[in-house]
């Protein structure tokens, strides 16, 4: 065996037995197939259709048509090497009006998504909110309305008991920030609603939707593992002055400490409330005993890192919607986003693996005793498609390299963390900003559904393949 065989047999940073390596999609992004087998209408569904919305008017209604091809896609995956995938139930197909009578033929779907994936050797990770509320409950009052979290639980543990026997691994809601402040200050996704005292109490009742869902879902099974997945930015002030030192405060309250105290504290953090003013008032008894009952696991999506100023008017960050939106930093709307002077993605994102590192070592300090799971982190770029056929996504790669040496780093350093799931699998529908911004390992043609594996596909199936990263980061 020739020395270069060995180093590529023998990584040098081993991650440790049992680390889950992932990829990661959602339903509304993927499946398409929105009008069969009972699917109901999602608030996804109405949103593509109103004018301004998404990046020339498009639309998820077949997306990349995993509904009919989820055999395939699973067929790719185990060629990859996946020990595990992360998807999402989508709510409307389990109920069409997100209450009431279950719809079989939703259910069969999931049921035999998850065989296939148990078949192939790859761990099914469920999770059940993704962000495609039913119609009916928006119609109803949406997620400001403290109904919506009760038929969550319910929603919640209808697919608990269909699948819990062949899934252990279970996430509540999906960046409950994005649903919530997105969703209902700045209007940038769905329902678009642009009410920030609102988008306050979505937040809340995103939260007790999650505890709800996890007493339901503990009663059924005691062996199912329940986590909740929050979106955490590393945060910098721009300057040491005490007006960007203030920014950072309101951001880092709204974007990570509301979330990580409200689920591991079973509190909102007291700056938080003060920020937000008049506009709280609904955290009703009990509420912050429901949302933080002990979860096995926290699931953590990060992409990178805000430079914030308090001074209004700041050189403006690239990083911005990609539709006529407000803001969605309730109470805090002067902060401005500035440039850090990073490399940025194809999203204007600044590309930061120290704050990956950063964050990991505080929750772990912060929050301790509780096991993590980075559950998305990945990059868009506009790839090419080479004279060879191939896609040589190389800036993708490094930047999943880089996340994943961090990660190691912070597993040496005692963070108890237990996995990692690129975002994304395949190319697929990037929400306000349509097809145009593709974070997949895998290609996908739009016109022909054709999935062909990047450069950087390939090189994660051989990391996962040696359990690690060999060589020098580039
Ligand atoms: C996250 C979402 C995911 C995808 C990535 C890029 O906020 O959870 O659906 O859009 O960003």
């Amino acid at each position: 065996m020739t020395t270069q065989e060995t180093r590529i047999q023998t990584p040098d940073l081993v991650f440790p037995t049992g680390f889950v390596w992932g990829a990661a999609t959602s339903a509304y992004q993927i499946e398409g197939a929105v009008s069969e087998d009972g699917r109901g209408r999602s608030i996804w569904d109405t949103f593509v259709q109103q004018p301004g919305r998404v990046v020339n008017g498009e639309n998820a209604d077949v997306a990349i048509d995993h509904y009919h091809r989820y055999r395939d896609d699973v067929r790719m995956m185990a060629d990859l090497g996946l020990g595990a995938y992360r998807f999402s139930v989508s709510w409307p197909r389990i109920q069409p009006d997100g209450s009431g009578a279950i719809n079989s033929k939703g259910v069969d779907f999931y049921s035999r998504l998850v065989d296939e994936l148990l078949a192939s050797g790859v761990d099914p990770w469920v999770t059940l909110y993704h962000w495609d509320l039913p119609q009916a409950l928006e119609d109803a009052g949406g997620w400001p309305s403290r109904e919506t979290s009760k038929r969550f639980a319910d929603y919640a543990a209808a697919v608990h008991d269909a699948l819990g026997d062949r899934v252990r691994n279970w996430s509540t809601v999906n960046e409950p920030w994005c649903a919530a402040f997105l969703g209902y200050a700045s209007g940038e996704h769905a329902p678009g609603r642009r009410e920030p005292a609102q988008a306050v109490r979505a937040a809340h009742h995103l939260l007790l939707a999650h505890g709800l869902a996890t007493s339901a879902m503990r009663a059924q099974r005691a062996d199912s593992r329940i986590g909740g997945s929050v979106n955490l930015y590393a945060i910098s002030p721009q300057t040491g002055s005490e007006a960007d030192r203030d920014a950072a405060r309101r951001i880092d309250g709204l974007q990570n400490r509301f979330f990580l105290d409200a689920l591991l504290k079973g509190e909102y953090p007291a700056d938080v409330l003060a920020d937000l003013a008049e506009m709280t008032g609904f955290v009703q008894d009990g509420d912050m005993e429901v949302i933080s009952a002990p979860l096995d696991m926290l699931l953590i999506n990060y992409y990178s890192r805000f430079t914030v100023s308090g001074t209004p008017g700041g050189a403006a960050s690239a990083a911005a919607a990609p539709t006529g939106t407000g803001s969605p930093w309730v109470g805090s709307e002067d902060v401005s986003f500035v440039e850090g002077g990073r490399p940025v993605t194809a999203m204007g994102w600044e590309i930061d693996d120290s704050g990956l590192h950063e964050l990991l070592l505080r929750v772990a300090r912060e929050y301790p005793r509780i096991p993590l799971v980075i559950s998305e982190n990945g990059a868009a770029f506009d790839d090419v498609v080479g004279a060879d056929g191939v896609v040589h996504d190389r800036e993708r790669l490094n930047y999943i390299d880089a996340h994943l040496r961090t990660c190691h780093a912070a597993i040496e350093a005692g963070v108890p963390l237990e996995g990692y799931f690129a975002w994304s699998l395949m190319d697929n529908f990037e929400w306000a900003w349509g097809y145009g911004k593709r974070f997949g390992l895998v290609r996908v043609d739009y016109e022909t559904q054709l999935r062909i594996p990047k450069e950087s596909a390939l090189w994660y199936a051989g990391t996962i393949r040696r359990g690690g990263l060999s060589g020098p980061a580039e």
